[in-house]
Order: C-alpha cells, then sequence, then structure tokens
C-alpha cells in the first residue's frame, strides 16, 4: 500500500487515517490510526517488534509484525531510539492485558525526528542527576502520573470552590508587606522602593472578601526559607481562600469539605495515575469530613505520654512532633489554638484565653506533615493596631489593612493550602521536589 499526503490529511492505500491522541484509542477500535508520539521503551525479536509509545494523554503499545509490514518498516521500527518522535499508523484493538486497555497493531512508522543517546534509560539514576534532567525526566510515566494528579487538585479546587460561591481573585505578587514575619522573604528593588515577592496573599484576600464575600486565590508563593526538607520549597503554590462572616469553626468545616472533596475527585479522576504510583487508595477512600480535632496543649500532652520530652508550652511543633500526633489518627487532623507567640500579628485571639490564638494547622496522615495553615482574623481596630505596634511593622505600609476594620469590619476567616505537600500526601510521594514541575529548592534553580 502506498502512504501519501494531501493538504496536511494522510492516505494510505487510498484510505484516510484520521490523527488522534492515545486517549481517543476508545472511539477507535477496529480503526486505522495515525498517533504523534514517543518511543519509551521497545522490545523485539525477529519476527515481532513492541513499541511503548506516549503521547502525553497516555501510553499504548504498537505492535509490528515483519510478515504483516515487510521488510522495510520492521527494519525501521527495530531501529527506533528510545524518545525518538514518531507518527504511528495502526489499527486499534482492545485488549484486556494492556494497562490502558489498548493496543495498536503497527502498519507504519514515520520517524519526525530521532532522539540519540536519551540521558534517562530505564535503569536507576541517582536524584541529583535526574533533578539535573528534570526537563527530561518529567516525560516518564511516573512523572506523568504526578502531574495529572497535581492537574485534577487543581481542577477540583477550582470546582469546589466554584460551586460554594466563592470567586476567584488574583492578589499581586509584587509587595510591600509580610503577612508571615520579615525573615523568610525574597528581597527586589521596585524602581526607587524596596518590594517582596508574595509569601502569602492573605492579607489581599481579606480586603478581596469585604467586597465579595468569599473568595479564593491559587498562586505561586515565595519563601526564602533555609530548609532542606522533603517538605519545603522555595517557591511554591498557595490556595488561599477567605471568607466574611466566618468564625474559626466555620472555617475548619470548610477545610474539611474542601480536602475530602479534593482525595475523591483524584480517587474518582486519577485511577491509572495512582496505580502507575503504587498508591494505597484504601488509605484515601477514608479521607471523609469530618476531620478529628486536637488542641495545641492536648497535642503537647499526648506528645510528652510518648516521651518527647524535646518540647516545653511555646514552642513549636517539628516534623517528628506533626507524624507521632498524625498516626493517631487515619485522617488528617486539626491542631488547634496554638499559643499567640507563635503565630502571625492578625491571628484573633482566643476569647476564653488571650494567651492562644483561634487558629489551626491541618496535618495530613502518613507523615506528610502540615497542608494547611489558617485562623480567624483579628476584626478589631484597636486590637489590630496594637498587634501591628508590638510586631515592629511600619504603620505605614499596613494603612489600608487597619482600614479595612475600620469601615464595617466583620469576623472573618481563612486558610491557605500548599498545593504541593498536598500532591505529595494524595500521590504517596516521598519528596515535594517531584510534585511541581520545576521545582526551586535551597541551591537549585536549574533546570
Ligand atoms: O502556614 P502558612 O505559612 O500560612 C500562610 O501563609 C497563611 N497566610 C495562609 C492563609 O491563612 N491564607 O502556609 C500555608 C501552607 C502550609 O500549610 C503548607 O502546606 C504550605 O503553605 N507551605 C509550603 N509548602 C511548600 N514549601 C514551603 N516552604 C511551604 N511553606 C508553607
Amino acid at each position: 500500500r502506498v502512504a501519501y499526503i494531501i493538504k496536511g490529511c494522510k492516505f494510505f492505500g487510498g484510505i484516510l487515517i484520521v490523527k488522534i491522541t492515545i486517549s481517543e484509542a476508545s472511539k477507535h477500535v477496529g480503526k486505522e490510526v495515525t498517533i504523534g508520539a514517543w518511543l519509551v521503551n521497545k522490545r523485539s525479536s525477529g519476527k515481532i517488534a513492541f513499541l511503548q509509545l506516549r503521547d502525553g494523554s497516555g501510553f499504548i503499545q504498537g505492535v509490528v509484525v515483519k510478515a504483516e509490514v515487510g521488510e522495510d518498516i520492521f527494519k525501521k521500527a527495530k531501529a527506533l531510539t528510545q524518545e525518538s518522535s514518531l507518527y504511528v499508523t495502526g489499527t486499534v484493538q482492545e485488549d484486556e492485558r494492556s494497562p490502558f486497555g489498548y493496543e495498536l497493531t503497527v502498519t507504519d512508522v514515520e520517524v519526525i525526528h530521532e532522539a540519540v543517546d536519551y540521558p534517562i534509560t530505564p535503569k536507576e539514576h541517582g536524584t541529583e542527576f535526574l533533578m539535573d534532567n528534570r526537563h527530561l525526566w518529567l516525560r516518564s510515566k511516573r512523572q506523568h502520573a504526578v502531574m495529572k494528579v497535581r492537574n485534577e487538585i487543581i481542577r477540583a479546587t477550582y470546582e469546589f470552590f466554584n460551586h460554594n460561591g466563592f470567586t476567584k481573585v488574583d492578589p499581586p505578587i509584587l509587595t510591600g508587606s509580610a503577612p508571615e514575619g520579615t525573615t523568610e522573604l525574597f528581597h527586589t528593588k521596585y524602581f526607587d522602593e524596596d518590594a517582596f515577592l508574595s509569601q502569602s496573599g492573605q492579607l489581599y484576600m481579606e480586603a478581596a472578601a469585604m467586597a465579595l464575600g468569599k473568595v479564593f486565590s491559587f498562586g505561586p508563593t515565595f519563601r526564602a526559607e533555609k530548609s532542606k526538607t522533603r517538605r519545603h520549597l522555595i517557591e511554591f503554590w498557595m490556595i488561599e481562600p477567605e471568607m466574611a462572616f466566618y468564625q474559626f469553626e466555620d472555617s475548619l468545616k470548610v477545610q474539611e469539605e474542601y480536602v475530602s472533596y479534593v482525595v475523591q475527585s483524584v480517587l474518582e479522576n486519577c485511577k491509572l495515575e495512582l496505580n502507575v504510583l503504587g498508591r494505597d487508595t484504601s488509605k484515601l477512600e477514608q479521607i471523609k469530613a469530618p476531620f478529628p480535632r486536637i488542641t495545641y496543649d492536648d497535642a503537647l500532652k499526648f506528645l510528652h505520654e510518648k516521651g518527647f520530652d524535646d518540647i516545653q508550652w511555646g514552642d513549636d511543633f517539628g516534623s517528628p512532633h506533626e507524624t507521632a500526633i498524625a498516626e493517631s489518627y487515619d485522617k488528617p487532623v486539626f491542631i488547634t489554638h496554638y499559643p499567640t507567640s507563635l503565630k502571625p500579628f492578625y491571628m484573633q485571639p482566643d476569647p476564653t484565653n488571650a494567651d492562644v490564638v483561634l487558629c489551626a494547622d491541618l496535618i495530613a496522615p502518613e507523615g506528610y506533615g502540615e497542608i494547611i495553615g489558617g485562623s480567624e482574623r483579628i476584626h478589631d481596630q484597636e486590637l489590630l493596631a496594637q498587634r501591628v505596634a508590638e510586631h515592629e511593622l511600619d504603620t505605614e505600609t499596613y494603612k489600608w489593612y487597619l482600614e479595612l476594620r475600620k469601615y464595617g469590619s466583620v469576623p472573618h476567616s481563612g486558610f491557605g493550602l500548599g498545593l504541593e505537600r498536598t500532591v505529595a500526601w494524595i500521590s504517596g510521594v516521598e519528596h515535594v521536589r517531584e510534585t511541581i514541575p520545576f521545582p526551586r529548592l535551597l541551591n537549585r534553580l536549574y533546570p
């Protein structure tokens, strides 16, 4: 049969061949199609070659039988190199043994570009090597699965907040304020002024909540933290809802509903990906609201009983402490009412005990650590002004923020969910470096 192209359409033996993606294979069973793909791997004998193909939308096996395609095409298929780009033509077959359900009986292979000496081979590679090759590592099945889970979490986030009456608002990235303290800021010049890269959009989201009621943001966040742990990125993405007329407990309800919704969406829409990642999905199936709550004081008591005598009232919990607390539950757990001294200036004191604030950190199960930080915000103008002074913050910089309490102040609450830690937990990936396409880590700005 002769292959030819007229006006971008491929004809093969006089028949028009449709170009499809691998994810569309189910709609073309028994039909001859062309797929633009990369070669992941191949196996071949004297008579048959198996091509593992990927196109971003999925993975499929192409089977090339010498007796059917002839000497030339079979030779070409056998000589294909890893990550070469191809147009593969063939008939779609249903195949239960394939993890993706379909197979392609190949009739033709056209090489678009031959890849020579692709550095990431099927053997094991060290982390630094993979990180240096992140631009290529992203093509692997595992990284593909993590990015798909990440995308599903983002999709479900928009769906959840849009369905629940929230408006998406975009706070600025270049700011003059530092809601989470001044030690972890990326400094830059803003013409003649000083500016910082945003470490949280919260203060702006509070202004937005006074205009739109319930709002959420989703944007890049920067922390110049000199932490080299499996939970810390220098640049990460945060989802920050803020709700007018919501008190502390109202906000916890939104958090547990939101996290449950995201987990259940991933379970439903990322079955293949969770399978590729080897995720124990029975652990995720249990993630349904309500979530348990424990106060800081009770958590401290629990830790002392467990033999952690390195920590006193007023100390922050480190990751071993968080992990020990989380191990007692099979759902995420809220640790509430932390000492005022540990938390930022804007948090509302507990009306029954001013030494603690109406805040909660949500700790994921299985050792993945804190995924949410949130609180009720101070809505009394005088108290907020006092806190700004105590924290030695510049009153001119926070003038607008204080004015939110001058004109129709209302109780309000909000929180921030770290996307990458959430992706790590739901995917069952050890380190956050695999949960963002191009991680920014201490000592890593390449690629
Ligand atoms: O607890 P954090 O610092 O809270 C805030 O920034 C609040 N202003 C949010 C708000 O109330 N609107 O950060 C919130 C979450 C953490 O729970 C964690 O998931 C994530 O952001 N996070 C990080 N993720 C990766 N790398 C880092 N260095 C992170 N720091 C915080």
